[in-house]
C-alpha cells in the first residue's frame, strides 16, 4: 500500500510529509528546534510536559497542540515561534525552574525558553537537589516498553505526583537492567552495583540500550516477534515455498493457515504480551499458550501452559502433514515435558510416514499404527511410547540413521530410497527448511560440525530469496564467515534474533553482501565483548577466536568418526526431487525451466524419470562444486 503524503507549511515553508508522522519529528527533520522534556526518541510520546507546543492552523482555526504526540493527518500550517507559543513555553519553563532550579536539564530548557525568573513559582515544593526527579516519565516507559515490566509508576496527584515502585518498596521483580537509570535525564536513579564486574559497564549499557530501543520500536514492523514469536516465520516460509511439507517433498500447503501465526495469535497465544525466554531479554518474543487442555498421555484432562510453539515446532507439524493447531500444542507440550527435541522427532516421524506410505514398512512394524502423513493421534501415541520406552516409539526415538540400517537389514527395505529421503547428516535430523533451491544452505547443513542444525549457517534467505551470494566463491565465503560468526556469538551468550531478525533501519544502505552481515549489530556485539573484557574486537580477531573453538569441535567430530567429505554428503531430498510427484509439483516453475535455461536441454518429450535423472546429475554436480569451493576457502583438502 502506497504511503500517503501530505503538504504542510512550517513557519511559511512548504514541505511534503508522510501521513500520520508525528509533528515533532517532522519539525526536527526540517531543522526547527523544539524544547522537550517528557519526549524520548525511542519511547511512545506522552504529551505531558507541554513544552513542545506549537500553533497550528487548520480550516481557518488556530490552536496550540503538543507536537510530540500530534499525528499529521491533514494539510496544516504551523507556527513554531508565535507569541502564544513563546508565552506558553516561557510560563511552563518558569514553573519547572521554580520547582527544580538546580537541575541542569531544567536550566537548559529555561534558557531556551527565555525563562529567567527563578522565584515566580518558588514554593515549599521547590527542590534544590541537582539530581531531583523532574517527573519526565522516561523511566516508567523504558521499564514498560524495553523490558515489558511495570516496576515503576507515578503515585499521587497534582503537586504531590512522584515516581515510585509499588507500595514505595523495592520490587523483587526488578531485574536490575538499568534501562530506567540510562534514560533518566537528571541522574535521579543511580546504579549502585554492577554485579558481574564488567570492565566498562557504561559501554555495555550504551550499546545495550541502543539494541533495546531498536527491538522496542522496529520489531512491530519487521518480524512481530513480540506478538507471535518465531512462529511468524511459518507464514513467510510457506509464501516462499520453503516450509517442509510431507518429509520435505513440498514447500507449501493449503492447510498452512491452520498453524500459521495468524491462527496462533487468534486461537492460542494467550498472554497478548512478550514473554521472553528470560526476564529482561531485549527481544522477548511472545509464545506462551495458557490453559491448554491436553487430550492424550499421562496428563490427559489437565490444563497446562505450553511454552511455544516456535517456528521449528510448527514446521515439524507441517512436515508430518499434521496441520492441526490442537495437535501442535499437544505435540509441543509433550516433547518439552519428555525432554525430546520437536525438530528431531518431527523429521524422523516424517521419514517414517513416507516409508509407511510407500510400503517399506507396515502396521506390523509400527505396532498397528496407520502412520500416514497427517496421522496426529498416531504421532502422539509414538511420542508417549518413546517416553516410557515401549513399542514402536522406541525405534522412532533412535533416529533416521538407525531406522534406515534396521529396515534395510531386517526387512530388506530399499536402502537407496531410504538414503534419498532420510533427512539426516552425521546422524542428526535436518531442521525444518526446504533447501533444494539454495546450494549454500545445502552445504551449510552438511558441513555443520554437529549435523544439519541451522545454528551454524542459515544461508537460505541470503542465497535464495535475497540473492546476496550468487557465485560459488560468494557462497564459499559465506560458508566460511557465518559458521564462525554464529559460533562466536553463541559462545558469548548472545541471541541470533537480535543480530539479524530485527535489523537497523540504515542496514538497507549497505551493499547486499555487507547488509547480510548486519554490520551495525556485529559492531554492537563486539562492544558488549569489549565492555565485559576490556579487549577491543574486530572481525579478524573475532574469526580467530571462533576458529579455535570451531576447529576443536571438528577434532571432536573426527574422534566420533565423522569429519571428512563422505560425512558432508546430503540425502538427495535436500538437493532435488526424489519422486516423480515431487518433480512434477515444481516442474514448470523450477525444474523444466532450469533444464532449458541453464543446461540448454529441451524437456519437451522427455519422461519424468528422464528429466529427474538429468536434474539429479546437474544438482549433485553443483553441490560438489560448492563444497569444493567451501573446502578451498577454509584451506582444507578436497576430502575435507
Ligand atoms: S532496572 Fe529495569 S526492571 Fe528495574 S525498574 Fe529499572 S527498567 Fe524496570
Ligand atoms: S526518575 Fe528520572 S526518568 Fe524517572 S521520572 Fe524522574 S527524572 Fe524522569
Ligand atoms: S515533549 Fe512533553 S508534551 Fe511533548
Amino acid at each position: 500500500m502506497a504511503t500517503k503524503k501530505i503538504i504542510i507549511r512550517i513557519d511559511g515553508r512548504e514541505t511534503e510529509v508522510t501521513k500520520d508522522s508525528f509533528l515533532l519529528g517532522v519539525l526536527r527533520d526540517n531543522g526547527v528546534a523544539v524544547p522537550t522534556l517528557c519526549h524520548h526518541k525511542d519511547l511512545t510520546p506522552q504529551g505531558t510536559c507541554r513544552l513542545c507546543v506549537v500553533e497550528i492552523e487548520q480550516n481557518g482555526k488556530k490552536k496550540l497542540v503538543t507536537s510530540c504526540n500530534f499525528p499529521i493527518r491533514a494539510e496544516i500550517s504551523i507556527d513554531t515561534t508565535s507569541e502564544r507559543v513563546k508565552k506558553h513555553r516561557k510560563t511552563l519553563a518558569e514553573m519547572y525552574l521554580g520547582r527544580w532550579p538546580k537541575v541542569p536539564v531544567i536550566q537548559e530548557i529555561a534558557a531556551i525558553c527565555g525563562a529567567t525568573d527563578k522565584d515566580r513559582f518558588k514554593s515549599e515544593l521547590t527542590d534544590e537537589n541537582e539530581k531531583a526527579c523532574i517527573l519526565c516519565g522516561h523511566c516508567v516507559h523504558a521499564c514498560e516498553e524495553f523490558i515489558m515490566e511495570k516496576i515503576l509508576d507515578f503515585a499521587g496527584r497534582g503537586i504531590k505526583r512522584h515516581m515510585t515502585m509499588p507500595f514505595g518498596e523495592v520490587d523483587p521483580h526488578c531485574i536490575g537492567c538499568t534501562s530506567c537509570a540510562y534514560v533518566c535525564p537528571t541522574g535521579a536513579i543511580q546504579i549502585v552495583d554492577d554485579m558481574n564486574g564488567p570492565h566498562d559497564a557504561k559501554l555495555i549499557r550504551d550499546y545495550g540500550m541502543k539494541i533495546n530501543a531498536e527491538m522496542a520500536t522496529l520489531d512491530k514492523s519487521q518480524c512481530r516477534m513480540r506478538e507471535v514469536g518465531t512462529a511468524n516465520i511459518v507464514d513467510v516460509m510457506d509464501a516462499y515455498d520453503l516450509l517442509p511439507v510431507h518429509n520435505y517433498k513440498f514447500g507449501q500447503h493449503v492447510d498452512t493457515p491452520n498453524i500459521d501465526s495468524k491462527m496462533l495469535k487468534k486461537k492460542y497465544v494467550t498472554q497478548g504480551m512478550p514473554d521472553g525466554c528470560w526476564k529482561g531479554c531485549s527481544m522477548a518474543c511472545a509464545k506462551t499458550v495458557d490453559g491448554f487442555e491436553l487430550k492424550t498421555g499421562p496428563y490427559k484432562g489437565s490444563k497446562v501452559t505450553v511454552d511455544g510453539p516456535e517456528y521449528e515446532t510448527a514446521a515439524a507439524a507441517a512436515n508430518m502433514g499434521c496441520f492441526d493447531g490442537d495437535f501442535l500444542m499437544e505435540y509441543n507440550f509433550y516433547c518439552d515435558t519428555y525432554g525430546v527435541d520437536t525438530i528431531s522427532v518431527g523429521t524422523c516421524m516424517a521419514f517414517v510416514m513416507e516409508c509407511f506410505e510407500n510400503g517399506l514398512i507396515d502396521k506390523e512394524v509400527t505396532g498397528g499404527k496407520e502412520l500416514k502423513f497427517g496421522a496426529t493421534a498416531e504421532v502422539l501415541q509414538c511420542l508417549h511410547e518413546m517416553a516410557v520406552g515401549e513399542g514402536f516409539g522406541v525405534d522412532v526415538g533412535m533416529g533416521i540413521r538407525y531406522l534406515k540400517g534396521k529396515w534395510a537389514s531386517e526387512l530388506g527395505a530399499d536402502a537407496g530410497f531410504m538414503q534419498d529421503i532420510g533427512m539426516e547428516v552425521k546422524g542428526l535430523e535436518y531442521s525444518e527448511y526446504v533447501c533444494k533451491e539454495s546450494l549454500a544452505q545445502q552445504a551449510g547443513y552438511t558441513m555443520a560440525v554437529k549435523g544439519p542444525q541451522h545454528d551454524e549457517a542459515w544461508l537460505i534467505f541470503m542465497d535464495m530469496v535475497n540473492n546476496q551470494i550468487p557465485s560459488f566463491e560468494d557462497k564459499a565465503e559465506a560458508l566460511y564467515y557465518y559458521p564462525l560468526w554464529r559460533t562466536w556469538f553463541g559462545l558469548n551468550g548472545l541471541c541470533k534474533l537480535l543480530w539479524n531478525d530485527v535489523v537497523p533501519t540504515a542496514n538497507k544502505n549497505f551493499p547486499p553482501q555487507q547488509a547480510a552481515k548486519v554490520p551495525e549489530h556485529v559492531e554492537d556485539f563486539f562492544k558488549f565483548f569489549e565492555g565485559m573484557t576490556g579487549e577491543p574486537l574486530d572481525e579478524n580477531k573475532m574469526l580467530d577466536q571462533s576458529a579455535r573453538v570451531h576447529n576443536l569441535q571438528r577434532v571432536m567430530s573426527r574422534m566420533l568418526g565423522f569429519g571428512t567429505r563422505k560425512d558432508d554428503m546430503p540425502p538427495y531430498r535436500a538437493v532435488g526431487p526424489v519422486t516423480g510427484e515431487e518433480y512434477e509439483s515444481r516442474a514448470e516453475k523450477i525444474y523444466d525451466k532450469q533444464m532449458k535455461d541453464i543446461l540448454g536441454i529441451d524437456p519437451e518429450g522427455k519422461t519424468t524419470e528422464e528429466k529427474m535423472e538429468i536434474t539429479r546429475k546437474h544438482r549433485e554436480d553443483q553441490y560438489n562444486k560448492v563444497v569444493d569451493a567451501a573446502y578451498d576457502r577454509r584451506g582444507w583438502t578436497r576430502n575435507g
